[in-house]
């Protein structure tokens, strides 16, 4: 990789080193800035400097060693440093769900942007990463201009991030587009400046205001959401009417405006991004007056819990009604593939639904137990996919890690005690699996075909 850094901007703070700061920091080292990751916690700092991460992250660990070692990275918990050293800092602290509500919290972003602008001593650019309601990168700017030091040049750019868990490196280093919300080309500059090697391969470039940079973010995960949500409504009609979903999706995915990218039909979306933004994004159009323009993502949210409700009434339904004693193996628990993180996940709920109804349920995910363990420690967890479904009565894949997308019946037939399979991610080949025997059940597939 070319290493490239501007004459302007040497050195580069991320405040924030959870899933995105973490990622951002490495990122930036990689580009050839000095980077300094600044976190509150004190464990965390002194695990990450020895690249330990709390989270899976495919290739993350070794960039962080990288360059911890090559000296262009390290972590601290000291704002005061970072403040009078970097010239562009980044926010990426986490919005997560309000407790008890469907807003973000916005707790972690307000205050680490007014710590960090009372931190400040040197002139520089702060930039905001964070996904956030429309409306706080202006509010954060007028905190800004009253916390700071009178004599700094401080201002706020709002740059969304994209990633996707389990491809964060490739998606922070090679990026599909840069969105940049300024109020003045100096700033914008400054960010080219930053962002210079992805402007060498023609990464398309937004430059836009902070209201539009910080809806383009919400607008994108609400897309991806109602993209699956509208194929796994028509699940809920082939279900009913016959018909196969899958070939449906690839019939329509062919028309290159619709694409067949997120039109996977099965158990839904989950994870600590899509759900959250949906409803983080209904709660501040209707604080603007305007819940009508985003009811639809209500619905998008309702289908989407139904699906997991629609998997534990196929459990129910493939064990005659009786799953109370009977062992139900479940496979993955992660929200997605390649990652260990399990919030909202739709797999764990299915599991959880079936463990509180009396099912003895055995989980197995390559990455996901220990986190899962800590939400329900009292499901059983095995280590090996073999121990989950020895003598299971009923398998269910509710991740399609490639582990389970390539099982065969020859690798079940004689450990389960009964051949019950259900596929929640409708990953596997229907025949090889009713051919061996097995009664074997998809979302929203009556008459599948290979
Ligand atoms: C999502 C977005 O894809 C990223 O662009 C965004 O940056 C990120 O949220 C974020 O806001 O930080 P991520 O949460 O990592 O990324 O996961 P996705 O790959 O979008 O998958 C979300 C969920 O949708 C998963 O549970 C996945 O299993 C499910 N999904 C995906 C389907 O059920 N069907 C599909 O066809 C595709």
């Amino acid at each position: 990789m070319m290493v490239r850094v501007s004459a302007t901007v040497e050195n580069v703070s991320v405040i924030g080193t959870g899933y995105l700061g973490a990622t951002h920091a490495a990122c930036m080292a990689e580009l050839g800035f000095n980077v300094v990751g600044v976190d509150i916690d004190p464990e965390k700092i002194t695990s990450l400097s020895a690249g330990d991460l709390p989270f899976h992250e495919p290739g993350l660990p070794e960039l962080i060693r990288k360059h911890v070692t090559g000296g262009k990275l390290r972590f601290t918990t000291n704002l005061d440093e970072v403040g009078a050293w970097a010239d562009v800092h980044f926010i990426a602290v986490g919005t997560p769900q309000v407790r008890g509500g469907t807003g973000a919290d916005m707790t972690y972003v307000d205050t680490a942007t007014t710590d960090l602008a009372r931190a400040i001593t040197k002139d520089a650019l702060i930039v905001g990463k964070s996904t956030v309601p429309v409306g706080t990168a202006a509010r954060l700017a007028d905190l800004i201009a009253e916390t700071k030091h009178p004599e700094v040049n401080l201002s706020l750019a709002w740059n969304p991030e994209f990633l996707r868990e389990g491809f964060a490196v490739e998606d922070t280093l090679t990026p599909d587009r840069l969105v940049i919300g300024t109020t003045n080309t100096h700033d914008e500059d400054t960010l080219r400046s930053v962002y210079a090697e992805a402007l060498d391969r023609d990464t398309p470039w937004i430059s836009t205001d902070y209201q539009t940079a910080e809806l383009v973010k919400v607008a994108a995960n609400a897309f991806l959401a109602t993209k699956i949500s509208f194929i796994n409504a028509f699940a809920e009609v082939t279900e009913t009417v016959g018909g196969d979903i899958t070939t449906l999706a690839d019939a329509i995915g062919h028309d290159t405006r619709i694409g067949r990218k997120f039109l996977n039909a099965g158990v839904g979306f989950g994870g600590g991004c899509l759900p959250k933004d949906i409803r983080a994004l209904q709660t501040r159009v209707a604080e603007l007056g305007l819940d009508h323009s985003m009811r639809f993502l209500d619905e998008v949210d309702q289908i989407n819990l139904r699906r997991r409700k629609k998997t534990v009434a196929l459990a129910f339904d493939t064990l005659d009604q009786d799953v109370i004693g009977k062992k139900i193996a479940v496979l993955g628990i992660t929200f997605k593939p390649l990652s260990d993180d399990v919030r909202d996940s739709p797999g764990l709920d299915v599991a959880a639904r079936l463990f509180n109804a009396g099912a003895d349920v055995a989980i197995y995910d390559p990455q996901g137990n220990h986190n899962a363990a800590k939400r329900y420690p009292r499901i059983t967890y095995n280590d090996t996919l073999n121990e989950a479904v020895t003598g299971a009565e009923l398998v269910i894949l509710t991740t399609e890690w490639d582990e389970f997308k390539t099982l065969t019946p020859e690798d079940l037939n004689h450990k389960v005690t009964t051949r019950r399979i259900i596929d929640a991610r409708n990953v596997l080949n229907p025949h090889h699996w009713e051919n061996a025997g097995w009664t074997f059940t998809q979302l929203g597939r009556q008459s599948p075909h290979d």
